[in-house]
Protein backbone atom coordinates (compact mmCIF):
# COMPACT_ATOMS: atom_id res chain seq x y z
CA UNK A 1 0.00 0.00 0.00
CA UNK A 2 1.51 3.37 -1.00
CA UNK A 3 -0.07 6.60 0.77
CA UNK A 4 -0.10 10.11 -1.01
CA UNK A 5 3.22 11.49 -1.78
CA UNK A 6 4.20 13.57 1.88
CA UNK A 7 6.99 16.00 2.43
CA UNK A 8 8.42 15.58 5.47
CA UNK A 9 10.21 19.37 4.67
CA UNK A 10 9.45 22.38 2.85
CA UNK A 11 5.71 24.27 2.52
CA UNK A 12 3.68 21.02 3.61
CA UNK A 13 2.08 21.85 7.50
CA UNK A 14 1.69 19.66 10.15
CA UNK A 15 -1.83 19.89 10.66
CA UNK A 16 -2.83 18.58 14.20
CA UNK A 17 -5.17 15.76 13.97
CA UNK A 18 -9.63 16.56 15.06
CA UNK A 19 -10.70 16.19 18.48
CA UNK A 20 -11.41 12.64 18.93
CA UNK A 21 -9.36 10.92 16.34
CA UNK A 22 -7.03 7.80 17.27
CA UNK A 23 -3.95 9.95 15.63
CA UNK A 24 -4.16 11.75 19.06
CA UNK A 25 -0.79 10.98 20.86
CA UNK A 26 1.19 11.07 17.73
CA UNK A 27 3.01 13.79 17.44
CA UNK A 28 3.15 16.72 15.08
CA UNK A 29 1.09 16.43 11.52
CA UNK A 30 -0.12 12.80 12.83
CA UNK A 31 2.99 11.52 12.94
CA UNK A 32 4.37 8.53 14.57
CA UNK A 33 7.09 9.22 17.22
CA UNK A 34 9.77 6.39 16.75
CA UNK A 35 10.75 7.41 20.81
CA UNK A 36 9.17 7.89 24.07
CA UNK A 37 6.44 5.29 25.16
CA UNK A 38 4.70 5.46 21.36
CA UNK A 39 7.78 3.41 20.59
CA UNK A 40 8.09 1.22 23.39
CA UNK A 41 8.03 -1.87 20.90
CA UNK A 42 9.86 -0.07 17.84
CA UNK A 43 9.45 -3.67 15.83
CA UNK A 44 5.07 -3.56 16.02
CA UNK A 45 5.69 0.67 15.11
CA UNK A 46 7.34 -0.23 11.92
CA UNK A 47 5.02 -2.58 10.77
CA UNK A 48 1.91 -0.34 11.72
CA UNK A 49 3.80 2.20 9.55
CA UNK A 50 4.54 -0.53 6.56
CA UNK A 51 0.63 -0.92 6.70
CA UNK A 52 -0.08 3.08 7.06
CA UNK A 53 2.38 4.21 4.31
CA UNK A 54 3.79 1.75 2.17
CA UNK A 55 7.73 1.36 2.13
CA UNK A 56 8.56 4.59 3.18
CA UNK A 57 6.89 6.17 5.73
CA UNK A 58 7.32 9.80 7.68
CA UNK A 59 7.95 9.61 11.51
CA UNK A 60 9.63 11.71 14.29
CA UNK A 61 12.57 11.60 16.46
CA UNK A 62 13.60 12.91 19.75
CA UNK A 63 12.12 16.30 19.84
CA UNK A 64 9.81 15.75 16.65
CA UNK A 65 12.36 16.34 14.15
CA UNK A 66 10.91 14.61 11.12
CA UNK A 67 12.37 11.62 9.19
CA UNK A 68 11.60 8.97 6.56
CA UNK A 69 11.81 5.33 7.69
CA UNK A 70 12.86 2.84 4.87
CA UNK A 71 10.93 -0.20 5.27
CA UNK A 72 11.08 -2.01 2.27
CA UNK A 73 13.97 -3.92 1.17
CA UNK A 74 14.48 -3.05 -1.95
CA UNK A 75 13.65 0.30 -0.91
CA UNK A 76 16.62 0.16 1.53
CA UNK A 77 18.66 -1.29 -0.81
CA UNK A 78 18.57 1.25 -3.14
CA UNK A 79 18.76 3.55 -0.42
CA UNK A 80 22.78 2.80 0.36
CA UNK A 81 23.36 2.18 -3.36
CA UNK A 82 22.70 5.56 -5.19
CA UNK A 83 25.44 7.74 -4.08
CA UNK A 84 24.43 10.19 -6.15
CA UNK A 85 21.13 10.99 -4.84
CA UNK A 86 21.36 9.82 -0.99
CA UNK A 87 24.51 10.94 1.34
CA UNK A 88 26.12 9.95 4.54
CA UNK A 89 27.24 13.62 5.49
CA UNK A 90 24.21 15.39 7.47
CA UNK A 91 25.99 18.87 6.85
CA UNK A 92 22.93 18.88 4.43
CA UNK A 93 20.06 17.68 6.42
CA UNK A 94 17.62 20.56 6.83
CA UNK A 95 16.33 20.41 9.63
CA UNK A 96 20.16 20.52 11.08
CA UNK A 97 20.85 23.46 8.45
CA UNK A 98 18.00 25.54 10.16
CA UNK A 99 18.43 24.91 13.62
CA UNK A 100 15.82 22.73 14.22
CA UNK A 101 18.65 20.45 15.66
CA UNK A 102 20.06 21.52 18.35
CA UNK A 103 23.51 20.74 19.42
CA UNK A 104 22.03 18.51 22.68
CA UNK A 105 19.37 16.81 20.81
CA UNK A 106 19.95 13.32 22.49
CA UNK A 107 20.86 11.67 18.43
CA UNK A 108 23.47 14.20 18.28
CA UNK A 109 26.21 11.72 18.92
CA UNK A 110 25.46 9.60 15.53
CA UNK A 111 23.90 12.33 13.45
CA UNK A 112 26.83 15.08 13.67
CA UNK A 113 28.81 15.20 10.90
CA UNK A 114 32.44 13.86 12.06
CA UNK A 115 35.83 13.72 9.51
CA UNK A 116 35.32 9.40 9.47
CA UNK A 117 34.68 7.40 6.32
CA UNK A 118 30.92 6.30 7.59
CA UNK A 119 30.09 10.16 7.12
CA UNK A 120 32.60 10.69 3.72
CA UNK A 121 31.22 10.51 0.10
CA UNK A 122 33.54 10.34 -3.11
CA UNK A 123 37.44 10.92 -2.80
CA UNK A 124 37.65 11.47 0.62
CA UNK A 125 35.05 8.11 1.66
CA UNK A 126 37.72 6.14 -0.74
CA UNK A 127 41.19 7.70 0.68
CA UNK A 128 39.63 6.68 4.54
CA UNK A 129 38.30 3.81 3.22
CA UNK A 130 41.03 1.92 1.65
CA UNK A 131 43.48 2.46 4.61
CA UNK A 132 40.48 0.75 6.66
CA UNK A 133 39.88 -2.07 4.13
CA UNK A 134 43.58 -2.67 3.65
CA UNK A 135 44.23 -2.52 7.14
CA UNK A 136 41.29 -4.99 7.77
CA UNK A 137 43.06 -7.60 4.15
CA UNK A 138 46.42 -7.82 6.28
CA UNK A 139 44.42 -9.69 9.07
CA UNK A 140 45.16 -13.25 8.89
CA UNK A 141 41.82 -15.13 9.22
CA UNK A 142 43.03 -18.78 10.44
CA UNK A 143 45.25 -17.50 13.53
CA UNK A 144 41.98 -14.77 13.96
CA UNK A 145 39.88 -17.79 14.47
CA UNK A 146 42.35 -19.44 16.90
CA UNK A 147 42.52 -16.16 18.95
CA UNK A 148 38.29 -16.31 18.80
CA UNK A 149 38.90 -19.75 20.23
CA UNK A 150 41.20 -19.03 22.66
CA UNK A 151 39.27 -16.37 24.22
CA UNK A 152 36.30 -18.37 24.26
CA UNK A 153 37.68 -21.17 25.99
CA UNK A 154 38.95 -18.47 28.43
CA UNK A 155 35.53 -16.59 29.14
CA UNK A 156 34.28 -20.24 29.65
CA UNK A 157 36.84 -20.99 31.90
CA UNK A 158 35.73 -18.38 33.97
CA UNK A 159 32.20 -19.30 34.60
CA UNK A 160 32.26 -23.26 33.81
CA UNK A 161 32.76 -24.58 37.16
CA UNK A 162 30.01 -22.72 38.59
CA UNK A 163 27.06 -24.63 36.50
CA UNK A 164 25.66 -20.79 35.45
CA UNK A 165 25.81 -17.79 33.76
CA UNK A 166 24.82 -14.82 31.98
CA UNK A 167 26.39 -15.20 28.63
CA UNK A 168 25.23 -10.93 27.60
CA UNK A 169 27.45 -9.69 30.36
CA UNK A 170 30.07 -12.56 31.01
CA UNK A 171 30.14 -13.73 27.42
CA UNK A 172 28.76 -11.95 24.38
CA UNK A 173 29.92 -8.35 25.57
CA UNK A 174 33.87 -9.71 26.47
CA UNK A 175 34.32 -11.91 23.45
CA UNK A 176 34.13 -8.91 21.03
CA UNK A 177 36.17 -6.71 22.82
CA UNK A 178 38.59 -9.31 23.56
CA UNK A 179 39.22 -9.59 19.73
CA UNK A 180 38.95 -6.55 19.09
CA UNK A 181 42.03 -5.42 21.46
CA UNK A 182 44.00 -7.93 19.85
CA UNK A 183 43.36 -7.23 16.25
CA UNK A 184 44.15 -3.48 17.07
CA UNK A 185 47.64 -4.26 18.91
CA UNK A 186 46.45 -3.58 22.26
CA UNK A 187 45.57 -6.80 23.93
CA UNK A 188 46.97 -5.41 27.23
CA UNK A 189 43.99 -2.85 27.11
CA UNK A 190 41.42 -5.65 27.61
CA UNK A 191 39.61 -6.37 30.49
CA UNK A 192 36.44 -5.51 32.80
CA UNK A 193 37.20 -2.07 32.83
CA UNK A 194 37.26 -1.84 29.23
CA UNK A 195 34.25 -3.78 28.26
CA UNK A 196 32.10 -1.63 31.08
CA UNK A 197 33.49 1.60 29.32
CA UNK A 198 32.43 0.79 25.97
CA UNK A 199 29.36 -0.69 27.15
CA UNK A 200 28.49 2.77 29.34
CA UNK A 201 29.59 5.22 26.08
CA UNK A 202 26.98 3.41 24.11
CA UNK A 203 24.49 3.42 26.89
CA UNK A 204 24.86 6.93 26.97
CA UNK A 205 24.57 6.85 31.02
CA UNK A 206 25.49 9.86 33.16
CA UNK A 207 28.99 7.69 33.15
CA UNK A 208 29.23 7.95 29.24
CA UNK A 209 31.37 10.70 28.24
CA UNK A 210 33.88 9.44 31.24
CA UNK A 211 33.45 6.29 29.71
CA UNK A 212 34.08 7.38 26.14
CA UNK A 213 37.25 9.00 27.50
CA UNK A 214 38.62 6.20 29.00
CA UNK A 215 38.56 4.28 25.63
CA UNK A 216 39.78 7.08 23.79
CA UNK A 217 42.89 7.45 26.18
CA UNK A 218 43.68 4.16 25.11
CA UNK A 219 43.39 4.91 21.40
CA UNK A 220 45.45 7.72 21.67
CA UNK A 221 48.27 5.95 23.35
CA UNK A 222 47.84 3.03 21.07
CA UNK A 223 48.07 5.44 17.82
CA UNK A 224 51.07 7.53 19.05
CA UNK A 225 53.02 3.90 19.87
CA UNK A 226 52.60 2.91 16.73
CA UNK A 227 53.49 5.91 14.63
CA UNK A 228 56.68 5.59 16.89
CA UNK A 229 57.58 2.53 16.10
CA UNK A 230 54.80 0.16 13.48
CA UNK A 231 54.71 -2.90 14.31
CA UNK A 232 52.35 -5.99 12.17
CA UNK A 233 48.74 -5.35 13.38
CA UNK A 234 45.49 -2.91 12.16
CA UNK A 235 46.45 0.22 14.16
CA UNK A 236 50.02 -0.05 12.47
CA UNK A 237 48.47 -0.47 8.62
CA UNK A 238 46.38 2.45 8.82
CA UNK A 239 49.43 4.81 10.71
CA UNK A 240 51.70 3.56 7.54
CA UNK A 241 48.88 3.35 4.54
CA UNK A 242 49.91 5.74 1.58
CA UNK A 243 46.29 7.62 1.93
CA UNK A 244 48.72 9.20 4.85
CA UNK A 245 46.19 9.12 8.34
CA UNK A 246 46.61 12.03 10.55
CA UNK A 247 47.04 10.70 14.10
CA UNK A 248 43.31 12.35 14.84
CA UNK A 249 42.28 10.54 11.59
CA UNK A 250 44.04 7.38 12.95
CA UNK A 251 42.32 7.65 15.69
CA UNK A 252 39.00 8.83 15.11
CA UNK A 253 38.69 5.58 13.13
CA UNK A 254 39.86 3.14 15.59
CA UNK A 255 37.15 4.64 17.65
CA UNK A 256 34.61 3.81 14.47
CA UNK A 257 36.13 0.28 14.73
CA UNK A 258 36.25 -0.53 17.87
CA UNK A 259 32.70 0.21 18.61
CA UNK A 260 30.60 -0.63 15.39
CA UNK A 261 32.71 -4.15 15.79
CA UNK A 262 31.76 -4.30 19.88
CA UNK A 263 28.40 -3.67 19.55
CA UNK A 264 27.21 -4.77 16.53
CA UNK A 265 29.11 -8.44 17.17
CA UNK A 266 28.20 -8.03 21.29
CA UNK A 267 24.61 -7.86 19.66
CA UNK A 268 25.39 -10.78 17.26
CA UNK A 269 26.13 -13.28 19.63
CA UNK A 270 22.94 -12.63 22.48
CA UNK A 271 20.75 -12.72 19.65
CA UNK A 272 22.46 -16.25 18.32
CA UNK A 273 22.61 -17.61 21.62
CA UNK A 274 19.26 -16.54 22.46
CA UNK A 275 17.71 -18.15 19.33
CA UNK A 276 19.70 -21.06 19.91
CA UNK A 277 18.74 -21.56 23.37
CA UNK A 278 14.71 -20.30 23.02
CA UNK A 279 13.60 -21.92 19.57
CA UNK A 280 12.86 -25.67 19.24
CA UNK A 281 13.21 -25.70 15.79
CA UNK A 282 16.89 -23.57 16.00
CA UNK A 283 17.82 -26.46 18.73
CA UNK A 284 16.72 -29.66 16.58
CA UNK A 285 18.11 -28.41 13.19
CA UNK A 286 21.63 -27.63 14.88
CA UNK A 287 21.49 -31.21 16.60
CA UNK A 288 20.43 -33.05 13.89
CA UNK A 289 22.94 -31.40 11.88
CA UNK A 290 20.20 -29.50 9.10
CA UNK A 291 21.85 -26.21 10.15
CA UNK A 292 25.34 -25.50 10.95
CA UNK A 293 26.20 -22.42 13.69
CA UNK A 294 27.40 -20.50 10.76
CA UNK A 295 23.69 -21.00 8.79
CA UNK A 296 22.19 -20.58 12.17
CA UNK A 297 24.05 -16.90 12.69
CA UNK A 298 22.98 -15.93 9.26
CA UNK A 299 19.24 -16.85 10.29
CA UNK A 300 19.72 -14.44 12.71
CA UNK A 301 21.34 -11.69 10.83
CA UNK A 302 18.03 -11.75 9.08
CA UNK A 303 15.66 -11.58 12.12
CA UNK A 304 17.14 -9.77 14.52
CA UNK A 305 19.73 -7.54 12.94
CA UNK A 306 22.34 -6.67 15.11
CA UNK A 307 22.29 -2.44 13.71
CA UNK A 308 18.26 -2.26 13.44
CA UNK A 309 18.78 1.14 11.58
CA UNK A 310 21.79 3.19 10.65
CA UNK A 311 21.12 7.12 11.29
CA UNK A 312 21.01 8.72 8.81
CA UNK A 313 21.39 9.54 4.98
CA UNK A 314 20.19 12.59 3.72
CA UNK A 315 18.97 13.66 0.39
CA UNK A 316 20.77 15.62 -2.23
CA UNK A 317 18.57 16.54 -4.24
CA UNK A 318 13.92 16.16 -4.64
CA UNK A 319 13.72 12.51 -5.51
CA UNK A 320 10.88 9.83 -5.30
CA UNK A 321 11.11 6.81 -3.03
CA UNK A 322 8.59 4.31 -2.25
CA UNK A 323 5.92 6.34 -3.82
CA UNK A 324 7.09 9.01 -1.28
CA UNK A 325 8.17 12.49 -2.71
CA UNK A 326 11.97 13.13 -0.93
CA UNK A 327 12.83 16.84 -0.81
CA UNK A 328 16.57 17.79 -1.06
CA UNK A 329 17.37 17.59 2.62
CA UNK A 330 15.19 15.45 4.26
CA UNK A 331 17.05 12.27 6.28
CA UNK A 332 15.95 8.78 6.03
CA UNK A 333 16.71 6.14 7.88
CA UNK A 334 18.03 3.23 6.69
CA UNK A 335 16.43 0.00 8.53
CA UNK A 336 17.60 -3.37 8.51
CA UNK A 337 15.31 -4.56 10.88
CA UNK A 338 11.42 -3.81 9.20
CA UNK A 339 13.64 -4.13 5.20
CA UNK A 340 15.04 -7.51 6.25
CA UNK A 341 10.87 -8.20 7.27
CA UNK A 342 9.35 -7.13 3.94
CA UNK A 343 6.43 -8.94 3.01
CA UNK A 344 7.51 -9.04 -0.43
CA UNK A 345 10.55 -10.71 0.24
CA UNK A 346 9.61 -13.16 3.05
CA UNK A 347 5.74 -13.63 3.22
CA UNK A 348 6.09 -16.07 5.43
CA UNK A 349 8.38 -15.61 8.34
CA UNK A 350 8.84 -18.80 9.53
CA UNK A 351 10.58 -20.13 6.34
CA UNK A 352 14.18 -20.78 6.98
CA UNK A 353 16.37 -18.30 5.08
CA UNK A 354 19.23 -20.95 5.03
CA UNK A 355 21.27 -20.19 1.75
CA UNK A 356 20.32 -16.43 1.44
CA UNK A 357 22.59 -14.14 2.62
CA UNK A 358 20.82 -11.10 0.91
CA UNK A 359 19.62 -9.28 4.49
CA UNK A 360 20.37 -5.76 5.15
CA UNK A 361 22.30 -6.37 8.38
CA UNK A 362 25.75 -5.33 7.05
CA UNK A 363 24.86 -2.19 4.69
CA UNK A 364 25.27 -1.93 0.94
CA UNK A 365 27.07 0.43 -1.40
CA UNK A 366 30.17 2.16 -1.17
CA UNK A 367 29.53 1.99 3.00
CA UNK A 368 28.37 -1.51 3.42
CA UNK A 369 30.53 -2.89 6.61
CA UNK A 370 33.78 -3.93 5.58
CA UNK A 371 34.21 -6.03 9.05
CA UNK A 372 31.50 -8.38 8.19
CA UNK A 373 33.84 -11.08 7.97
CA UNK A 374 35.74 -10.67 11.48
CA UNK A 375 32.05 -10.46 13.32
CA UNK A 376 30.78 -13.73 10.95
CA UNK A 377 34.17 -14.97 12.56
CA UNK A 378 34.14 -13.71 16.20
CA UNK A 379 30.18 -15.31 16.35
CA UNK A 380 30.36 -18.88 14.21
CA UNK A 381 33.43 -19.37 16.44
CA UNK A 382 32.26 -18.22 19.61
CA UNK A 383 29.07 -20.09 19.69
CA UNK A 384 30.49 -23.08 18.38
CA UNK A 385 32.88 -23.46 21.09
CA UNK A 386 30.78 -22.24 23.60
CA UNK A 387 28.34 -24.86 23.04
CA UNK A 388 30.51 -27.44 22.54
CA UNK A 389 31.95 -26.62 25.88
CA UNK A 390 28.89 -26.52 27.44
CA UNK A 391 26.43 -29.04 25.43
CA UNK A 392 23.70 -29.31 28.06
CA UNK A 393 23.13 -25.34 28.25
CA UNK A 394 20.16 -24.11 28.97
CA UNK A 395 17.85 -20.92 29.71
CA UNK A 396 17.67 -20.34 33.43
CA UNK A 397 14.50 -18.61 33.90
CA UNK A 398 11.14 -18.13 31.91
CA UNK A 399 11.46 -16.89 28.18
CA UNK A 400 8.99 -14.69 28.74
CA UNK A 401 11.17 -12.88 31.61
CA UNK A 402 14.27 -12.00 29.09
CA UNK A 403 13.70 -8.22 28.35
CA UNK A 404 15.32 -5.87 25.56
CA UNK A 405 16.74 -2.49 26.31
CA UNK A 406 15.68 -0.43 22.58
CA UNK A 407 16.65 2.47 21.05
CA UNK A 408 16.54 3.42 17.42
CA UNK A 409 19.71 2.13 16.55
CA UNK A 410 19.64 -1.14 17.93
CA UNK A 411 18.14 -3.59 20.50
CA UNK A 412 20.25 -5.32 23.38
CA UNK A 413 19.33 -8.52 25.22
CA UNK A 414 19.69 -7.13 28.89
CA UNK A 415 20.76 -10.50 30.17
CA UNK A 416 20.71 -14.39 29.47
CA UNK A 417 21.05 -16.23 32.07
CA UNK A 418 22.12 -20.09 31.95
CA UNK A 419 22.39 -22.78 34.04
CA UNK A 420 24.32 -26.06 32.85
CA UNK A 421 26.29 -29.02 34.60
CA UNK A 422 29.71 -27.75 36.08
CA UNK A 423 32.52 -28.52 34.14
CA UNK A 424 36.01 -28.12 34.65
CA UNK A 425 38.08 -25.80 33.03
CA UNK A 426 40.07 -26.33 30.09
CA UNK A 427 43.29 -25.43 28.53
CA UNK A 428 43.12 -22.19 26.37
CA UNK A 429 45.38 -23.11 23.84
CA UNK A 430 43.42 -26.10 23.33
CA UNK A 431 40.70 -26.79 20.71
CA UNK A 432 37.14 -27.08 23.47
CA UNK A 433 36.95 -30.60 24.36
CA UNK A 434 32.90 -31.67 23.97
CA UNK A 435 32.47 -32.72 27.95
CA UNK A 436 30.40 -35.46 28.75
CA UNK A 437 27.07 -34.81 29.99
CA UNK A 438 26.27 -37.00 32.72
CA UNK A 439 22.49 -36.60 33.41
CA UNK A 440 21.50 -34.41 29.97
CA UNK A 441 18.19 -32.14 31.14
CA UNK A 442 17.10 -32.37 27.38
CA UNK A 443 17.91 -34.66 24.67
CA UNK A 444 19.43 -31.84 22.86
CA UNK A 445 22.94 -32.05 21.74
CA UNK A 446 24.77 -29.13 19.54
CA UNK A 447 26.54 -31.09 16.77
CA UNK A 448 26.59 -34.45 16.50
CA UNK A 449 27.94 -34.97 19.83
CA UNK A 450 27.35 -38.17 22.35
CA UNK A 451 25.92 -38.51 25.00
CA UNK A 452 27.71 -41.48 26.54
CA UNK A 453 30.30 -40.63 29.04
CA UNK A 454 34.03 -39.59 27.82
CA UNK A 455 37.16 -41.29 28.30
CA UNK A 456 38.34 -40.24 31.65
CA UNK A 457 41.10 -37.26 31.30
CA UNK A 458 42.39 -35.34 33.73
CA UNK A 459 41.32 -31.97 32.74
CA UNK A 460 44.78 -29.69 32.11
CA UNK A 461 44.77 -26.86 34.57
CA UNK A 462 43.40 -23.56 33.28
CA UNK A 463 46.57 -21.99 31.76
CA UNK A 464 47.11 -17.87 30.68
CA UNK A 465 45.56 -17.36 27.28
CA UNK A 466 48.90 -17.42 24.94
CA UNK A 467 49.28 -14.76 22.65
CA UNK A 468 49.69 -15.94 20.55
CA UNK A 469 48.62 -19.31 21.14
CA UNK A 470 51.02 -22.38 20.52
CA UNK A 471 50.30 -24.67 17.48
CA UNK A 472 49.04 -27.46 19.76
CA UNK A 473 48.74 -31.03 18.62
CA UNK A 474 45.40 -32.11 16.56
CA UNK A 475 43.12 -33.98 19.15
CA UNK A 476 44.19 -37.68 19.08
CA UNK A 477 41.85 -40.01 16.46
CA UNK A 478 38.24 -40.14 18.16
CA UNK A 479 37.15 -43.88 19.29
CA UNK A 480 34.60 -45.70 17.05
CA UNK A 481 32.36 -44.79 19.24
CA UNK A 482 32.06 -41.06 18.45
CA UNK A 483 30.32 -40.25 15.49
CA UNK A 484 32.58 -38.73 13.21
CA UNK A 485 30.64 -35.04 13.18
CA UNK A 486 32.17 -33.51 15.90
CA UNK A 487 35.51 -34.15 15.52
CA UNK A 488 35.37 -33.39 11.88
CA UNK A 489 34.02 -29.89 12.97
CA UNK A 490 36.60 -29.86 15.70
CA UNK A 491 39.52 -30.39 13.63
CA UNK A 492 38.00 -27.77 10.76
CA UNK A 493 37.89 -25.11 13.55
CA UNK A 494 41.19 -25.77 14.76
CA UNK A 495 42.39 -25.39 11.71
CA UNK A 496 40.84 -21.91 11.02
CA UNK A 497 38.62 -23.15 7.97
C1 LIG B 1 28.00 -8.61 13.15
C2 LIG B 1 28.72 -7.60 13.15
C3 LIG B 1 28.52 -6.32 12.35
C4 LIG B 1 27.40 -5.76 11.80
C5 LIG B 1 25.99 -6.31 11.81
C6 LIG B 1 27.81 -4.53 11.18
C7 LIG B 1 26.96 -3.68 10.49
C8 LIG B 1 27.35 -2.49 9.90
C9 LIG B 1 26.45 -1.57 9.24
C10 LIG B 1 24.94 -1.75 9.10
C11 LIG B 1 27.20 -0.54 8.77
C12 LIG B 1 26.69 0.72 8.08
C13 LIG B 1 26.50 0.54 6.60
C14 LIG B 1 25.95 1.79 5.95
O1 LIG B 1 26.20 2.90 6.39
O2 LIG B 1 25.23 1.65 4.94
C15 LIG B 1 28.58 -0.80 9.15
C16 LIG B 1 29.63 0.03 8.84
C17 LIG B 1 30.90 -0.19 9.27
N1 LIG B 1 31.37 -1.28 9.99
FE1 LIG B 1 30.29 -2.88 10.58
N2 LIG B 1 29.15 -4.36 11.38
C18 LIG B 1 29.62 -5.44 12.08
C19 LIG B 1 30.92 -5.69 12.46
C20 LIG B 1 31.98 -4.87 12.17
C21 LIG B 1 33.34 -5.16 12.52
C22 LIG B 1 33.79 -6.44 13.24
C23 LIG B 1 34.08 -4.11 12.10
C24 LIG B 1 35.57 -3.90 12.19
C25 LIG B 1 36.45 -4.84 12.43
C26 LIG B 1 33.19 -3.16 11.45
C27 LIG B 1 33.56 -1.96 10.90
C28 LIG B 1 32.72 -1.10 10.21
C29 LIG B 1 33.15 0.16 9.61
C30 LIG B 1 34.57 0.72 9.61
C31 LIG B 1 32.01 0.73 9.00
C32 LIG B 1 31.94 2.05 8.21
C33 LIG B 1 32.14 1.78 6.71
C34 LIG B 1 31.94 2.99 5.81
O3 LIG B 1 31.16 3.87 6.15
O4 LIG B 1 32.55 3.02 4.74
N3 LIG B 1 31.92 -3.66 11.53
N4 LIG B 1 28.64 -2.00 9.83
Amino acid sequence: MTSEPTSLTGTDPFPGPPPGCPAHGRGPGALHRLYGPDAEELGDLYESLREEHGSVAPALLHDDVPMWVVLGHAENLHLVRSSSVFTRDSRIWTPLADGTVKPDHPLMPHIAWQPICSHAEGDEHQRLRAAVTAAMETIEHRSLRRHIGSYTQELVNRFCERGRADLVSQFAEHLPMAVMCEILGMTEEYNDRMVQAARDALKGTETAIQSHTYVMEALSRLTARRRAQPEDDFTSHLVTHPAGLSDDEVREHLRLVLFAAYEATANLLANALRMVLTEPGFRAQLSGGQMTVPEAIEQSLWDEPPFSTVLAYYAKQDTELGGQRIRKGDGLLFAPAPGNLDPRIRPDLSASMQGNRSHLAFGGGPHECPGQDIGRAIADVGVDALLMRLPDVQLDCPEDELSWRSSIASRHLVALPVRFEPKPQQDVGMPPRPMAVSAPRSGWQVGTLRTDPAPATTPPPAAPRPAPPAPAPVPAAPEPVRKRGVWQRLLRWWRGE
